[in-house]
């Protein structure tokens, strides 16, 4: 079996940090999966009505893998979901898939996509400018967690505590950059530097991490600090 991952480095560049990436080589290789890194960049498109069986990469004709695995996470642009696009286009079986990539991008589509599906989330607003302080009060309440409306590794998340400071924040992102989406969300207290994260294949709970920060953080990310352990799935979780 051929896989792909799609990356921001290629495996040349790859630098130690990269964790997973490192990982996934590591577990392919005992699984005798021939698995290669690539960047979004080194790919060229061209969309055909042939019946494709390859793909352009560095300028070389590359024939298609049996699966793609997209780690570009919330810094996936335009050009990398155009390109996951026309590989899913050929037949190559992409995970997770250009769809579910742009969807959890977007944090309140996301959002809205658990409320619908009638699962407790926390309220989560958009941010109009100028803001009213009096509204976010009654609607969300304080402390709230002011958000970037894509972001990973707990960058742009703030915690902000009360209205004043809150104005002042506002204030101050409103003058920098105006056009900034900004999502503000009920602050779930008892979650405070701890959260859980179940992993779901095929509509399936199949695994649960505690995240813990352990220390004064109210974010629970591992790239921040946290400790991550295994967690029983209970079916409340599932
Ligand atoms: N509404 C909330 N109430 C309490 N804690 C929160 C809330 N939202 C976020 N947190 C804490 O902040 C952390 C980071 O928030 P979030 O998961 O939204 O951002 P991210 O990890 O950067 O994004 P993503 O999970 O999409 O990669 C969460 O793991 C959680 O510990
Ligand atoms: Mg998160």
């Amino acid at each position: 079996m051929r896989g792909w991952i799609i990356y921001k480095q290629n495996e040349m560049l790859l630098r130690q940090e990269a964790y997973e990436i490192h990982r996934l080589l590591e577990v392919a290789k005992e699984e005798n999966i021939e698995l290669q890194v690539f960047s979004p960049d080194q790919f060229d498109l061209t969309v055909t009505r042939d019946d494709e069986k390859s793909i352009l990469i560095d300028g070389k004709r590359q024939e298609l893998p049996d699966f793609v695995m997209p780690r570009m996470g919330a810094g996936t642009t335009y050009f990398t979901l155009a390109v996951i696009r026309h590989l899913e286009r050929l037949g190559v079986y992409c995970v997770n898939s250009s769809h579910s990539i742009e969807t959890v991008k977007d944090k309140l589509f996301a959002q809205q996509i658990l409320a619908e599906k009638n699962l407790p989330t926390p309220d989560t607003m958009l941010v109009k400018f100028p803001v009213n302080v009096a509204l976010v009060e009654k609607q969300i309440g304080f402390p709230v967690v002011v958000k970037t409306l894509s972001g990973s590794q707990g960058s742009g998340v703030f915690l902000s505590k009360s209205p004043g400071e809150f104005d002042d924040l506002m204030q101050l992102i409103e003058a920098t950059s105006p056009k900034a989406n900004i999502i503000l969300q009920q602050f779930v207290k008892a979650s405070h530097g701890r959260d859980l994260r179940v992993f779901t294949i095929g509509g399936r709970a199949i695994a649960c991490m505690e995240r813990n920060s352990n220390g004064e953080n109210f974010k629970a990310n591992v790239s921040l600090g946290g400790v991550g352990k295994l967690y029983p799935i209970t079916p409340e979780i599932e």
